[in-house]
């Protein structure tokens, strides 16, 4: 029989490129063929994504994806290094190769787009930019066509999108092949073939955030989150989508310190040297053990008189602020229904703002506002401005606001927190933060894509399970995936150090030890020492002299050790300071590491060492913990045990 395929003509292929990163190891392999672009990415030769297609579907219009010709292809190299006001590290290298390939339709319309790879040693990023043009002003995307086409055989540690509580989930490691439903970025894989990839995206702005979901040729894509109409983004030309990114690892550890999705983002365009991470204390959870309340009543936590005792409890700690929840108008009944009518203004009757704020500023130290808009939007941005003037009349330069609900209400719409108006929210009360020199601690946020280079008033957000969920619904690998998952994607504000471990009314699964390792395992331009004054000055303040001591702003990070999901341990050297600090967490099995201390500067150090007793459990010994201190230099090494749901901290005072 006649075999037609032999006549049938081959695709013309129009342009084929190997965009190589600086070492070589990584290369993004893009095909310009029949008129359509697909890319791949290899490390050290071996294939991490499949041939995937691009594209964009647009409302009204033929999607961006056919007939596609190429008018120009611009390639630059870059080699810089950055700044950071803040972070994980003070000095941080951008080095890529650019590809720019500027393509056109070659038929009717005729229209432009821009799709833009850059390829780093440690992964592949790009986007789409549409430029101006003349017959189109506007772009109503109803569909992002990325495909990240991996092997259906890696596994990914996974938290399920559109879920009532955003990102708010333990993560299940699954095979890719079943990830049939939208799950959240990043999304680390590990590959059947050795390395290990986290799928996120950077500078996300004026758009839905991106999910993945398989699609019906069985490769993850993007599934951006829809607007209530089911629209994917309404956007003005020019427009660039976020980047998007595949993060490459030969180990999960390596992950943590791959720093793309920060060179992604631009630098701020301001001045923002007055930002300034801190530790807070809160009134807050006094309201999770029952002692106190949110709404008012004869138990109101946010009184002024309370305010005064936690302001002088912060002064004697030395610790730098203090958060006051349920301060004003909002929290009677049920708070999560009655949310619409929250005010930012008006104090309830036993909170004396003017008062607080001023005994405050008497003590030296910085309040930590808060808004909880329970999702309304509508009512919040009626308010919001004449709410941040009112916290900078009273020098508060701190806010948390809150977001808790499952949508958000936004122009009378119930709308996905993540979806593009509920992102331009948070960006709109970023920017407002930033004219009042105020620094944020967004909780239930949209995810972190770097934008806090740009914002550097962005301090922290929660955005995944923290520790309000102790009492049974966080097991000990939770923080031991967090820095390999969420962690990836910027700091997290996991409301660290409850020394109360024990509580009936909220057991925490965690040893006392451990508490102290957060401060190092879990970054964050604010870190709460979330327990009550009296946990901290009369029940352990010898192991609370590590959370005085730990910084918040670091030098340089140094991954050390670390399985997803079973255990962690970093080293990170104090901005400023010569002194370094060790956080150590495992899983409920325990495990024994040997920390190589050869990260040191030549010379000595005292360590002071807070670790798990042999028979600490956090089930029935939490608070079996040892301190020790003992000289120590680059050469030597430290044996610690982390006892089941433990961990310890270790702060290396150079001498
Ligand atoms: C949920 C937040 O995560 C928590 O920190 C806050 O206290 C409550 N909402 C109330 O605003």
């Amino acid at each position: 029989m006649l075999n037609f395929s032999l006549f049938r003509r081959k695709p013309k292929l129009e342009y084929e490129k190997d965009i190589a990163s600086p070492n070589g190891r990584v290369v993004c392999h893009v095909i310009l063929g029949a008129g359509q672009l697909t890319y791949a990415v290899l490390k050290d030769g071996k294939i991490l994504v499949r041939d995937s297609h691009i594209g964009l579907e647009l409302y009204g219009e033929k999607p961006l994806k056919y007939g596609l010709t190429l008018v120009r292809a611009h390639e630059k190299m870059i080699d810089e290094t950055w700044e950071t006001v803040w972070g994980e590290d003070h000095v941080i290298r951008n080095n890529y190769h650019e590809v720019a390939l500027y393509l056109s339709e070659e038929m009717e319309d005729r229209r432009l787009f821009t799709l833009r790879v850059r390829v780093f040693d440690e992964g592949v990023a790009f986007r789409y930019e549409v430029p101006p043009q003349p017959k189109f002003r506007r772009l109503i995307i109803a569909d992002e066509l990325t495909e990240f086409n991996v092997d259906l055989n890696g596994y990914a540690w996974q938290i399920p999108a559109y879920q009532p509580d955003r990102y708010e989930y333990n993560y299940e490691r699954w095979p890719v092949y079943n990830l049939t439903s939208s799950v959240h970025t990043p999304l680390t894989i590990q590959t059947p073939i050795g390395p290990y990839i986290s799928i996120h995206e950077a500078a996300l702005y004026n758009y839905g955030a991106m999910t993945l979901k398989l699609n019906e040729k069985r490769a993850l894509k993007s599934d951006i989150t829809p607007l209530s109409d089911g629209m994917r983004a309404y956007v003005d030309l020019p427009f660039s989508t976020p980047w998007r990114m595949i993060m490459i690892a030969d180990s999960p550890l390596d992950l943590v310190s791959n720093r793309m999705m920060l060179n992604l983002n631009d630098p701020p365009r301001d001045d923002f040297s007055w930002v300034k991470p801190i530790k807070f204390m809160g009134i807050w959870w006094a309201m999770y053990v029952g002692e106190w309340t949110w709404a008012p009543s004869d138990r109101h936590g946010a009184s002024t008189a309370h305010a005064k005792e936690y302001i002088d409890a912060c002064n004697r700690l030395g610790i730098e602020g203090l958060l006051i929840e349920g301060w004003n108008e909002g929290w009677e009944g049920d708070w999560l229904q009655n949310g619409a009518h929250s005010d930012f203004l008006k104090p309830a009757k036993d909170f004396n703002l003017v008062e607080v704020a001023r005994y405050a500023d008497s003590k030296n130290v910085k309040l930590v506002g808060h808004h909880e808009t329970v999702g309304f939007v509508d009512n919040y941005e009626k308010q919001i401005q004449r709410a941040y003037d009112y916290y900078s009349e009273n020098n508060i330069h701190y806010i948390k606001p809150g977001y808790a609900g499952s949508m958000m209400t936004i122009q009378n719409r119930r709308e996905y927190h993540h979806s593009q108006v509920g992102v331009n929210h948070y960006q709109k009360t970023i920017e407002l933060a930033a004219q009042h020199h105020t620094m944020l601690n967004i909780h239930e946020p949209i995810k972190g894509t770097g934008i806090e280079r740009t914002w550097p008033n962005l301090l922290t957000r929660e955005g995944a399970r923290g520790q309000e969920y102790e009492g049974g619904a966080l097991s000990p690998s939770h923080a031991c995936i967090l820095p390999f998952t969420r962690l990836l994607s910027g700091g997290m504000d996991y409301t660290s150090g409850i020394f109360d471990v024990t509580n009936v009314s909220k057991r925490i699964a965690s040893t006392l030890a451990r508490q102290l390792a957060y401060y190092v395992t879990i970054p964050s331009g604010m870190q709460m020492a979330a327990d009550r004054p009296r946990f901290y000055e009369e029940e352990h303040p010898d192991a609370f002299k590590f959370i005085q001591d730990v910084p918040v702003n670091w030098e340089r990070t140094v991954p050390l050790l670390g399985e997803i999901g079973v255990f962690y341990v970093v080293a990170r050297q104090g901005r400023g300071e010569p002194n370094w600090y060790i956080g150590g967490v495992t899983n409920e099995d325990g495990h024994r590491v040997r920390v190589n201390l050869d990260f040191l500067d030549h010379g000595d150090y005292m360590a002071e060492i807070y670790h798990d007793s042999d028979d600490a459990h956090y089930r029935d010994n939490q608070l079996g913990i040892i301190i020790e201190t003992r000289k120590v230099a680059a050469t030597d090494y430290l044996d610690l045990w982390m006892a089941p749901g433990g961990g310890f901290a270790v702060r290396l005072v150079k001498l």
